[in-house]
């Protein structure tokens, strides 16, 4: 990747300092959410005030509801309003509402000005800060319109995480989880064993998980900027998770409904005999260490949830791409990154896979 990542307990109060050295410019709009503004925004502020930095903060209601382009049109507005030149920069302090927000706002100010990700979610730093994604929701769909951004630097402090109610601790780990299922086995036995600690919110295991998963995202990411192959695998588990939000109407949150399908998948992937035996409950134990779901509801059926598998936007003549696992820590590879599935067998692969053909006591 063209940009440093930096992982650090203390990282936000030294942040001030580092943009000084590395990232300096004239003028920074501090783009954040409601709750995170109120913990971290005005240190920061008088921090850059410190360095000689003049900085302002702009903040919309926290939460995904504000993640559109009305917010967009709002920070935008703020941005002209307050004179910022093509010469300012933007950090984007947040959760990766926050990230995604203030990034496509930075992505289409005068064209584009540079922006400095600071996550301060889990989610926000195992992912979404990571790989240059920007963008808006759309009443249609989560993310239609949106742009590639990559951040000039990428700051995260595993301290905040304090203050992350737990709950949104537990969802940030299903992106881990998969990072390990697809890329590296010990770092799911490692997660394992330090999800006690994760979800205490401990800088040091925060800081261990955080630095492997941009370490294993970021070497993917790098190799595939724009989503053209290899960069697919990060989808592992997101075909059936997409589905399943989709059919709950976005009330089963990101992180669960991952979990949820990578379990599935997983399962899908053994039913085909191309998942070594027994990935399906090893990754569901995992997860549930976590507080993650790993059982679809009973109320959510495969008819249900075939019409939104298919229209992914994986679907080719019919066929639907997944991406399978060959086992724990390394993607079965066909003759590209996902397996084709024929839409005729879906359905009842699915049904198993989700243990809808009456009781197995296989499924976990
Ligand atoms: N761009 C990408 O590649 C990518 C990847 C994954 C997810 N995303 C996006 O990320 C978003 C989800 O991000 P999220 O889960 O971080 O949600 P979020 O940004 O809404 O944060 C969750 C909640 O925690 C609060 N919060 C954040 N940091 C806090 C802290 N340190 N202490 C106390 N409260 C804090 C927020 O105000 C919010 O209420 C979705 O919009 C999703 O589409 C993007
Ligand atoms: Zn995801």
């Amino acid at each position: 990747m063209a940009y440093d990542v930096i992982v650090d307990p203390g990282a936000l109060e030294a942040l001030p300092d580092l943009l000084a050295r590395e990232a300096r410019r004239p003028r920074f709009a501090v783009i954040s959410d409601s709750n995170v503004a109120e913990l971290y925004a005005g240190e920061l502020v008088r921090g850059l005030a410190g360095q000689g930095l003049p900085a302002e903060i702009f903040t919309f209601p926290a939460g995904e509801a504000h993640k559109n382009r009305e917010w967009w049109g709002r920070l935008t507005d703020g941005l002209v309003e307050g004179g910022f030149g093509r010469d300012a920069g933007v950090v984007a302090l947040g959760g990766g509402v926050v990230g995604d927000l203030a990034g496509f706002v930075a992505a289409t100010y005068m064209r584009g000005i540079p922006v400095v990700q600071v996550p301060t979610t889990l989610v926000a730093m195992i992912d979404s800060s990571v790989g240059g994604k920007t963008g808006v929701d759309h009443p249609q769909g989560k993310n239609l319109v949106g742009a590639f951004h990559p951040p000039e630097l990428v700051v995260a402090d595993p301290r905040v995480i304090r203050t992350l109610p737990r709950a949104e601790r537990s969802q940030g780990m299903a992106e881990a989880v998969k990072h390990g299922a697809i890329l590296d086995e010990g770092y799911v036995t490692e997660l394992e064993e330090m999800a006690p600690a994760l979800l205490a919110g401990s800088e040091e295991a925060v800081g261990t998980a955080v630095r492997r998963s941009v370490e294993i995202k970021g070497d993917v990411v790098s190799r595939d900027e724009r989503e053209g192959g290899l960069r697919q695998i990060l989808n592992f588990g997101h075909t059936v998770g997409h589905a399943l939000e989709g059919v709950s109407d976005y009330s089963i949150p990101h992180g669960a409904a991952v979990s949820m399908g990578m379990v599935v998948e997983a399962r899908l992937g053994e039913e085909l005999g191309i998942t070594q035996e027994g990935t399906a409950r090893r990754l569901g134990r995992v997860l549930e260490g976590f507080g993650l779901p790993v059982t679809v509801p009973a109320g959510l059926s495969s008819s249900r949830i075939l019409p939104f598998l298919r229209s992914d936007k994986k679907v080719r003549d019919g066929r639907l791409g997944m991406v399978l696992l060959e086992r724990l820590g390394v993607v079965a590879r066909g003759r590209e990154w996902v397996h084709r599935i024929d839409g005729q067998r879906l359905e009842g692969l699915l049904n198993r896979a989700m243990g809808r053909n009456g009781p197995n006591p296989d499924l976990v």
